[in-house]
């Protein structure tokens, strides 16, 4: 009784569940802050982790790119990057957002999409090129960063945002496919599902719990009150209206 998990079932107050079936992570309130388990120490988090560390293979000294740079998934690359010896770059929405990434979470610059003069600020910024570049957005972001990667540059693909309401098959290519199809065939770069770590996720929970403890993982929230205002709450991820992770709360736990 009282256990706290994490599960898929939906939102609601009450749900039939069978962890041989589907795993319910429990969720450790020592760890972190309960929030966070949907959030950096959860899916998101382990998305960054796995995402960068499996996929973008970073080495200490290299250049990480990294969009949609102060959302839960983009600001935990950054950082972990960053603790791994790097040099980050961030790509954000706006001054409030690049300010943030650069001040609290402390990537080396962060460079706002939005910026007329954005692809010549991005290559300013990144005067070695990009070895990794961790993808969040596609679309004209991807366009700016393409001409800055080297033949050895790794990209995971962990979504691309700015197509995701698109009624323009033209613009549905995923990045890595476009990438192979319009800059280097050999390039290392995949699309990955986190899942694909699935019997690891302890590990990387312990870690960012350890991290965000220590003071060396920042993250925001946004958390929008209520079940009714779902729908305008996932509206907000694609017009950049959230800061952070976007969490809709249904209920307390002491009032569940
Ligand atoms: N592969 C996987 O297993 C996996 C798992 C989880 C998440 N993901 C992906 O990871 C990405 C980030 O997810 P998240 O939960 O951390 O979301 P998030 O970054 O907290 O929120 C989405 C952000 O995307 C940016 N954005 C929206 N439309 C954009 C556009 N047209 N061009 C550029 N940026 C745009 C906005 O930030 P700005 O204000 O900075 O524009 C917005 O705040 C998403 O693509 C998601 O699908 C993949």
């Amino acid at each position: 009784m009282g256990t706290l998990v994490t599960h898929h079932s939906g939102w609601q107050g009450y749900a039939l569940a069978n962890p041989e079936k589907a795993p319910l992570p429990i969720v450790d309130p020592d760890n972190a802050p309960i929030s966070t388990a949907v959030g950096v120490t959860g899916m998101p988090g382990q998305t960054a982790y796995f995402g960068l560390f499996r996929v973008g293979k970073p080495q200490p000294g290299e250049t990480v790119v990294v969009s949609a740079a102060s959302g839960a998934v983009g600001a935990t690359v950054g950082q972990l990057a960053k603790a791994h010896g790097c040099r980050v770059i961030g790509v954000a929405g706006g001054r409030e957002k690049c300010a943030w990434c650069v001040d609290e979470a402390g990537f080396d610059a962060c460079v706002d999409y939005r910026d007329p003069t954005f692809p010549a600020q991005l290559a300013a910024a990144c005067p070695d090129g990009v070895d990794v570049y961790f993808e969040n957005v596609g679309g004209a972001v991807l366009e700016a960063v393409a001409p800055l990667l080297k033949p050895t540059s790794r990209i995971p693909v962990c979504g691309y945002i700015s197509a995701y309401n698109s009624p323009s098959d033209a613009v549905l290519e995923a990045p890595d496919a476009w990438l192979k199809r319009t800059v280097n065939a050999e390039l290392e770069t995949r699309f990955f599902l986190v899942h694909e770590w699935a019997g690891e996720f302890g590990e990387a929970t312990k870690a960012l719990g350890a991290m965000i403890r220590e003071g060396t993982l920042k993250y925001r929230e946004t958390v929008v009150e209520g079940l009714e205002k779902a729908p305008e709450a996932f509206l907000m991820l694609f017009t950049g209206a959230n800061a952070g992770k976007l969490l809709v709360k249904v209920s307390d736990r002491e009032n569940p």
